[in-house]
């Protein structure tokens, strides 16, 4: 990690190395916090960040599923995220917006804490790797099921989730492979441990529906919009294993991995190697998020205006 300059906490911009909480926070603890994961990427008209009020949006939401008061309007969030990339000073980054139960009480009441809201962020490559994006990754289809709506919702950003995803990821990288598949617990193929996964067959893009337990990702809708732009034959519907390994192509999508061609799953090469959805996709997001598409500019906040 490299340090930045300044970290917005509970409304004010605090040093970099002065943002410490203390050890018996609740969050800390108990997993109870929810955050979100934003980018902002340099464009001809100064550093642009992608779907800040939907990825604000979803923040607040997955507040509201956890019973948090955030204290902060949308536009005060929003604002903060704009102010912050400015005091930082850079061109290109990965912003964190968190909100979490504070130092105070102890014990499973969070309602007794106080909600603390904090916004960093750092300078961050693509997720799994620069060469993820050209080459694709090999993945494998993991034996930790995804967390469901009657455990830990799906489509609320809280850290506890990332435990189920951390135990997927672990077993992914030992096994020797980048990155980890989650099945559901019908066993219908959920989604990645941080990215949403598509699947190309005869010319048809499906990706599953939010019903299968997913977040529900900025980036996937990205995709389904482009794809209807496109013309793209596009479902939304369960897959099996199975058609994991019969895909023509396959892709993870996510604000930190970006648009990822997934070349292997389990041994299984997909595909004829000939990722041209997946490429087009991927040159479509890129020129968007760099504000070359004037049609997708509206998913744009400049933060210098
Ligand atoms: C579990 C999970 N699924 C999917 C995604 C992709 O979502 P997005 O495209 O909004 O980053 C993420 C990343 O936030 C994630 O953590």
């Amino acid at each position: 990690m490299q340090p930045l300059k300044k970290i917005w906490m509970d409304g004010k911009f605090v040093n970099w190395d002065d943002a410490k909480i203390h050890i018996l926070t609740h969050a800390l603890h108990y997993g109870y916090a929810v955050f979100d994961g934003i980018r902002c990427f340099s464009t001809k008209k100064g550093p642009a960040i992608f779907r800040l009020q939907d990825h604000i949006d979803r923040f607040r939401n997955s507040a509201k599923i956890y019973m948090m008061k955030l204290g902060y309007s949308k536009e005060e969030l929003i604002n903060a995220c704009k102010q912050l990339v400015l005091e930082n000073n850079v061109e290109e980054c990965y912003i964190r917006p968190i909100a979490y139960t504070a130092y105070g009480a102890m014990g499973l009441n969070p309602l007794k804490n106080k909600i603390s809201v904090a916004i960093a962020l750092w300078e961050w490559g693509p997720y799994l790797g620069q060469e993820s994006l050209e080459k694709g990754v090999r993945a494998t289809v993991s034996s930790w099921v995804r967390i469901d709506s009657r455990s830990l919702p799906p489509q609320a950003k809280c850290s506890a989730n990332y435990a189920n995803s951390a135990l997927a990821k672990i077993e992914a990288v030992s096994s020797g492979y980048d990155e980890a598949i989650m099945l559901n617990s019908s066993g219908m193929v959920a989604e990645g441990p941080g990215e949403n996964i598509f699947r190309v067959k005869d010319g048809i893009l499906s990706t599953p529906p939010a019903s299968s337990g997913i977040l529900r990702g900025i980036t996937r809708d990205t995709v389904i919009q482009f794809a209807r732009d496109m013309g793209i034959t596009f479902y939304r519907n369960d897959f099996t294993r199975e058609e994991l390994f019969t895909s023509d192509e396959l892709f993870f999508t996510g604000t930190a991995a970006g648009i990822v061609p997934i070349r292997e799953v389990d041994g299984r090469i997909i595909g004829d190697g000939n990722y041209s959805l997946t490429k087009r996709l991927q040159k479509m997001y890129d020129d968007t998020v760099h504000g070359r598409l004037k049609k997708y500019e509206k998913w744009l906040t400049y933060v210098r205006s």
